[in-house]
């Protein structure tokens, strides 16, 4: 029987992190080590599946952009467009994997494969994790249990859907989770056939006790034209956030009402959302929320789209 091939991008992140010799090894950098040395350190990996790997970027995903999305977006289409390609395991960084995983979902082809990993210990950590999360994610790209489920995470074991995933700890293997098993996924692609050279920007605004309105102006000034409102419980607005949230909106700025809790924002549920013109992101948290908005705007939906659309997310 034929192996299915599999290609790897690598992004950087701590699963090609290395011991900073700037600080004597008591921190790491991540993204130094290249994908050619990951692979090398996985024996074993071209019995399950034949390989490619493109190092497409080297950054710790902190760092990651809108821009650097679309550069992944473009080497992702390019792979699954290969007749020769089975399936697509890209290396990440953890700590914004789940955005680049969100954004994958929605704009890459379903079908095959797609499976995101990465690591919390630096490569040359003595009992690194990368290995086994890289053998972990070509195993699974080359299964067909994952041929339409859309973009996959696999971390310590464990495989996720991108919609329902989320790094919740900063430390220990265990640090993702997900309030949905992986098997429950579905694709999604809807943004598959956009093709933007940039994405329109969206900020997330926080709320909190004191939270200034001036933080809405800021942005707004700054050329947001869409902002995410990670609001206290329900997604409930500041009392004295409302005039300038006006404002805003009479700029053309898109307003989404989220939540920093877990669970849905219900729309007209404790706002008059249909008389301020403000969407609500259902239960997508605010990170993915924005993701969403940002597609939504790039491909030119009007409000009412956007808010019959959004809470399907
Ligand atoms: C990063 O997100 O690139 C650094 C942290 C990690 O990968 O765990």
């Amino acid at each position: 029987m034929t192996r299915p091939h599999i290609r790897i991008l690598a992004t950087g992140g701590t699963i090609a992190g290395e011991a900073d010799p700037a600080c004597n090894g008591a921190r790491y950098r991540a993204g130094v080590r290249p994908v050619t040395a990951l692979l090398a350190a996985v024996p074993g990996l071209g019995e399950i599946a034949s390989l490619d790997a493109q190092q497409i970027l080297a950054i710790d995903s902190k760092d990651m952009t809108p821009d650097g999305w679309l550069h992944i977006l473009s080497a992702a289409r390019q792979a699954l467009a290969d007749p020769s390609v089975d399936g697509l395991v890209i290396l990440h960084g953890t700590d914004t994997l789940e955005e680049s995983a969100y954004f994958l979902h929605l704009t890459l082809p379903t079908g095959k494969p797609v499976v995101l990993t990465g690591a919390m210990r630096p490569a040359d950590h003595p009992e690194a994790d990368g290995p086994a999360n890289l053998l972990a994610a070509v195993r699974l790209a080359a299964s067909p249990d994952a041929t339409d489920k859309g973009v996959l995470v696999v971390m310590n074991g464990t495989p996720y859907g991108a919609r329902h995933v989320r790094k919740a700890r900063t430390r220990g293997l265990d640090a993702f989770e997900s309030d949905q098993s992986w098997t429950a996924a579905v694709p999604d692609g809807r943004f598959a056939r956009l093709t933007p050279s940039t994405l329109p920007r969206v900020d997330i605004l926080p709320g909190y006790a004191g939270a200034p309105a001036m933080l809405i102006n800021a942005s707004v000034a700054d050329g947001a034209r869409g902002l995410v409102l990670a609001l206290t419980g329900h997604g409930s607005v500041p009392t004295d956030w409302e005039p300038a949230l006006q404002r805003a909106r009479e700029q053309g700025v898109a307003l989404l009402r989220a939540s920093r809790c877990a669970g849905p924002v219900i729309r007209n549920g404790n706002a008059d959302d249909d008389g301020a013109g403000w969407l609500t992101a259902n239960d997508l948290p605010p990170p993915k929320a924005r993701v969403a908005l940002m597609l939504a705007l790039a491909a030119g939906w009007d409000a009412s789209t956007l808010q019959h659309q959004l809470p399907g997310f």
